[in-house]
């Protein structure tokens, strides 16, 4: 059975490992870059790569059997223009997009984050600010970042972090919305939300041609905020992870 959750923060999710070069995953590694942030199953991607042949398709997910199944399935699809791999985007990442050539990393989806409710539990949360500055710094101008998720306490210090940075622009309402998708694919969550009836909260941001602010700053921001708000606490219980 492959676990709900896992611990982000566990050392066996601190190794650094290497990012293979590109021509040893994607049959034209100068393609532009596609990365999802949590690619679970890889059933979004599978469906994207094929749409999108004028892109590369990167997904990274923390829990290794959904990696391993959705190699398999690429595989079994013959799609040479993507690649599932296992990772920590939180350790991982910063070292992974620093080398790649200026503009190359076209788009970034992060959708559906692991909920980790529980202000004590934050640091489990995907998005950091040292990882968004990672991703900032790897997205030239004109390059999108885009949000979705089912809990708007979980999407709001999201989107406030995006936006203390200073280096994005957000999308109107008609490129990107409550019932507007700017991707042509649902992801599982997705469905599964949308299938329910229940709301889907989604952001896209463009990066804009501004410097990126340091990274004390970024967290200073984050911890005021935290201290005026208790941001995305509330009674729900976290699942249990290892
Ligand atoms: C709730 S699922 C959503 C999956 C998919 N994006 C979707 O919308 O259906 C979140 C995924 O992110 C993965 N994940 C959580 N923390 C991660 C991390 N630090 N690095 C990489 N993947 C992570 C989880 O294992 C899980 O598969």
């Amino acid at each position: 059975m492959v676990r709900q959750h896992v611990n982000p923060l566990s050392r066996i999710h601190q190794l650094a490992r290497p990012l293979p070069p590109l021509i040893e995953l994607f049959a034209d590694p100068s393609l532009p870059l596609h990365l999802d942030i949590g690619s679970a199953r890889g059933r979004f991607l599978l469906a994207m790569a094929p749409l999108a042949p004028e892109r590369n398709h990167l997904g990274l997910e923390i829990r290794r059997p959904l990696v391993e199944a959705a190699e398999d399935d690429r595989r079994r699809d013959g799609l040479t223009n993507l690649r599932f791999l296992y990772g920590n985007a939180n350790v991982n990442l910063p070292e992974w997009l620093a080398p790649l050539p200026a503009g190359q990393l076209e788009l970034v989806t992060l959708q559906f984050p692991d909920p980790w409710f529980k202000l004590r539990h934050r640091k489990r949360r995907v998005l950091q600010p040292a990882l968004l500055l990672a991703l900032a710094a790897a997205l030239a101008p004109g390059r999108r970042l885009f949000l979705q998720s089912d809990v708007e306490g979980l999407i709001t210090p999201m989107r406030q972090l995006v936006e203390a940075s200073g280096v994005f622009e957000l999308a109107g309402p008609e490129e990107c919305g409550p019932t507007v998708n700017p991707l042509p694919v649902a992801t599982e969550r997705e469905a599964q939300v949308l299938a329910e009836g229940k709301p889907v909260h989604r952001s896209l941001y463009r990066r804009r041609a501004a410097p990126l602010p340091p990274l004390a700053e970024l967290e200073r921001h984050l911890d005021t905020r935290l201290e005026a708000t208790g941001d995305g606490t509330d009674n729900r219980h976290d699942a249990a992870a290892d």
